[in-house]
């Protein structure tokens, strides 16, 4: 990929929000500190061949204890806010309504030292680490799960919601069901259609119920969600080809956006899946509730192929020749970005979005200078922000864009091995250092400010 800045800051407005993203499972470690209780991925570390090299969450980047050094590197690059997650299992760890305060008091402090600086915290109720005494209890697949999420949301909006304005409720529900339930690849590990299409349902569900308890907790709040969005493609002009878009489209992107609103599940799923949906009065209207900004996490697009035999929706993704693609086998697909923020604006009427996650791997090391040198993740950050740039140009209500991610952390299924961060970690030490893509999106960040302060004189 060609190296060039953000040519276009302008085109952002004012206030807009430079972050940073992480989640709990992914940096804090301390797994078994104060009370926390395991989740479905301390369970899935541990049973062999999940997970490369048998790596766990158990110390991560120890972030739990060093949580005033990371706010640090956050003002050191500038940013304006930090989007994290809250562990279930640290706040309420078997799922049943008993609070763990000393699990609260984590975030709380967070939240005051983030404020103290001007960072402004974006929590996410759940990425991904249900208790494992849910999981015991049916996990998403049973109705009573999204109940206790309901629960656990109104339990930190009435720790938090006095201080926290912007909440998200859910991470990536698709992962979580789909990856989670239908490929194995992610905790719980089921391999299971019917298991995997109710825990979609249920995610939801838990998403309305969390955004009440939050709303009721804390009437000024503005609430979200966080999907991971990608635009499909067919590999080649054949109708197969082309019908495989669609079926890919609507696993990966109107499954999750359409129930949210008001249009309920897209039909052409409903039958390809062949699984009852357990709807009940009411559902459908609390799943629906209207939200004060759409999340988009955006890494690469989709391209594909019919695939008859596979698992739904019967689309295998093709590998384009010629196109670059990070440590994780992504493609680097900038337009990609941009075509989802016009969709989210044109197609679903979004009032305000936030890009709640973009970012990309690559196997970066500390040179013997001290510095980590990462052009083409520097790259592919310039390339999105240009992406971002040219669909607010179009009319896209983006109201903010969060780096994936400030540290290299645990990459779920991939253990340590990938590294996203703009700050490299050390995992024998625990030492941070800043890499050049750091650097760069910290003068990206510098240089929109003392613009936005010019506008605002
Ligand atoms: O690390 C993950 C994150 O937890 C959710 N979104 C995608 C990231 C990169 O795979």
């Amino acid at each position: 990929m060609t190296e060039h800045r953000v040519d276009d800051l302008a085109a952002f407005p004012a206030d807009f929000l430079w972050g940073v993203a992480t989640s709990a499972y992914q940096i804090e470690g301390a797994a078994g500190d104060e009370g926390r209780a395991p989740s479905i991925w301390d369970t899935f570390c541990r049973t062999p061949g999940k997970v490369a090299n048998g790596d766990t969450g158990d110390v991560a980047c120890d972030h739990y204890h060093r949580w005033r050094e990371d706010i640090a590197l956050m003002r050191e690059l500038g940013v304006t806010a930090y989007r994290f997650s809250v562990a279930w299992p640290r706040v309420v760890p078997l799922g049943d309504g008993r609070v763990n305060r000393a699990g609260l008091d984590f975030y709380d402090r967070l939240v005051d030292a983030l404020l103290e600086v001007g960072v402004t915290p974006f929590p996410t109720l759940y990425h991904w680490d249900l208790p494992q005494a849910l999981q015991d209890r049916g996990g998403w697949p049973s109705r009573d799960t999204a109940e206790r999420f309901g629960e656990y949301a109104a339990v930190v909006a009435g720790a938090l919601g006095d201080r926290v304005r912007d909440w998200a409720t859910l991470n990536e529900p698709l992962c979580s069901a789909w990856i989670g339930h239908l490929q194995g690849d992610m905790a719980p590990g089921l391999t299971d259609l019917t298991a995997a299409v109710r825990a979609s349902y249920h995610l939801h569900l838990g998403h309305g119920r969390a955004v009440a308890a939050i709303r009721a907790a804390a009437p000024e709040a503005r609430v979200g969600i966080v999907n991971n969005l990608s635009p499909c493609e067919p590999a080649t002009d054949r109708e197969a080809d082309r019908a495989a878009a669609v079926r890919a489209d609507g696993h990966g992107n109107r499954w999750w956006l359409d129930p949210l609103h008001g249009r309920g599940y897209p039909q052409d799923m409903v039958e390809l899946y062949g699984v009852e949906l357990p709807t009940r009065t009411g559902d459908l209207a609390a799943i629906a509730a209207p939200l004060d900004w759409l999340g988009l996490n955006y890494y690469f697009r989709t391209v594909v192929a019919d695939d008859p035999t596979g698992a739904p929706p019967y689309a295998r993704q093709v590998y384009l020749p010629g196109v670059p693609r990070t440590a994780m086998d992504w493609e680097v697909h900038p337009g990609g970005l941009e075509t989802m923020l016009m969709r989210l604006t044109e197609e679903y009427g979004a009032r305000r979005i936030l890009v709640t996650e973009n970012g990309s791997a690559y196997p970066d090391t500390v040179g013997p200078d001290d510095q980590v040198d990462d052009p083409e993740r520097a790259a592919y950050l310039s390339a999105h922000l240009a992406a971002c740039a040219r669909a607010v140009r179009r009319g896209a209500p983006l109201a903010g864009y969060f780096a994936w991610s400030l540290l290299d952390n645990f990459e779920w299924a991939y253990g340590y091995e990938k590294r996203f961060g703009l700050v490299h970690v050390d995992y024998g030490t625990q030492r941070r250092t800043v890499k050049a893509s750091g650097r760069r999106y910290a003068e990206t960040v510098a240089a929109h400010q003392r613009r936005a302060q010019r506008v605002l004189r």
